[in-house]
């Protein structure tokens, strides 16, 4: 069973009484909820399998709405002028007056991530609310994300009310996240937006990395912290120069070794855009191929490629624990 695919309008319809609805962003699908019913809530977070602690990213329409939300600073204020609407998350502090978020999509943090995505459909269905919505990405915990209506489907089937078909993401990579609470940007995830795009568009600034190493523990800020996540179910094996006859193979660039037995290209250019929007499909996709492991070859780590190298390196991660186990849920 798969969960249907819904008109905007049936999307609003569903989430207003408490319904789960996936939807396209211009970064990879999230999975909706009314941010303001305790309920609805925890049921997302059952059907992704998500740890309670581990906060929702709000969805915003426009900066009134965001003002409401969030006490807000001069660096966020600059950062939300020059990004939104657009791939970036800022986690500022979460005001306390309002009803519109429930405590327990915040993870019991006093703060908040907001994002304005730049999608189409996802403005419409947005505007259309008169709740706010959360939504993290639509996929079970620690598993890929999903750039196609298809793929959403495959993880969440009928565990959910509804999918708005908006064919493919055109980024491909989840939005960057920066907490914005202080004067300096500290970069809690790198995705959509890349560090030369952050020094290109708010020069001056020097921002802070403090996307932890996967070597895992810590406190948990963000999920992508996490040692493992963005994991296919297959084996990944990093920085492949050659392929087994039995490999799925995940390539990169043009001069590419023979070998294994289903191959897909990245970019054949070289271009880490393309990369970043072939990435999640492509590995959802080798997947699926029931090959031995998914042999990925060495992508540049500069540009969008440092956020590819993370999720890379995350979706490989077999730490102690090893197996397919999940060690976040
Ligand atoms: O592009 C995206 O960001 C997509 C689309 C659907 O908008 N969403 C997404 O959501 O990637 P999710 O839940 O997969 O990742 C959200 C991340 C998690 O790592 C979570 O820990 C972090 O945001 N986060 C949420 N609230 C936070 C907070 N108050 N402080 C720090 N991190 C927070
Ligand atoms: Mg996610």
């Amino acid at each position: 069973m798969t969960a249907s695919k819904v008109s905007i309008e049936r999307a609003q319809a569903l989430l207003q009484a408490g319904g789960l609805v996936a939807f396209p962003t211009e970064t990879v699908y999230g999975l909706g909820v009314r941010a303001d019913d305790e309920a609805s809530v925890s049921r997302l977070y059952r059907v992704k399998g998500r740890p309670s602690r581990n906060p929702l990213i709000i969805h915003i329409h426009d900066k009134a709405q965001a003002e409401a939300l969030a006490v807000w600073t001069p660096l966020a204020a600059r950062l939300a002028e020059t990004f939104w609407q657009g791939p970036l998350t800022l986690v500022l502090q979460r005001k306390a007056d309002t009803k519109a978020i429930v405590d327990n999509a915040c993870g019991g943090l006093g703060t908040v991530a907001l994002r304005m995505p730049s999608h189409p459909q996802a403005q419409a269905l947005l505007r259309g609310c008169s709740f706010v919505v959360a939504a993290p990405s639509a996929n079970r915990s620690s598993h890929l994300s999903t750039t196609d209506a298809r793929d959403v489907e495959r993880e969440l089937g009928d565990s959910i009310d509804g999918v708005v078909d908006g064919g493919t993401t055109p980024l491909g990579l989840e939005s960057t996240i920066i907490d914005a609470q202080g004067s300096v940007p500290r970069v809690l995830r790198w995705g959509s937006l890349s560090p030369a795009d952050l020094e290109g568009r708010v020069g001056g600034v020097a921002w802070e990395d403090a996307c932890s190493s996967v070597s895992g523990g810590g406190v948990l800020q963000a999920s992508g912290m996490m040692a493992r996540h963005y994991a296919p179910r297959t084996r990944m094996r990093l920085n492949a120069m050659s392929f087994d006859d039995n490999e799925a193979v995940l390539l990169y660039g043009k001069r590419c070794p023979a070998g294994g037995r289903v191959r897909l290209n990245l970019s054949a250019q070289g271009d880490l855009k393309e990369a970043a929007a072939n990435f999640y499909r492509m590995l959802h996709e080798l997947d699926k191929t029931g090959c031995d492991s998914i042999a990925v070859m060495p992508i540049v780590n500069e540009g969008l490629g440092v956020a590819l190298n993370d999720r890379l390196q995350r979706g490989s991660w077999r730490g102690k624990l090893g197996g397919h186990r999940n060690v976040d849920g």
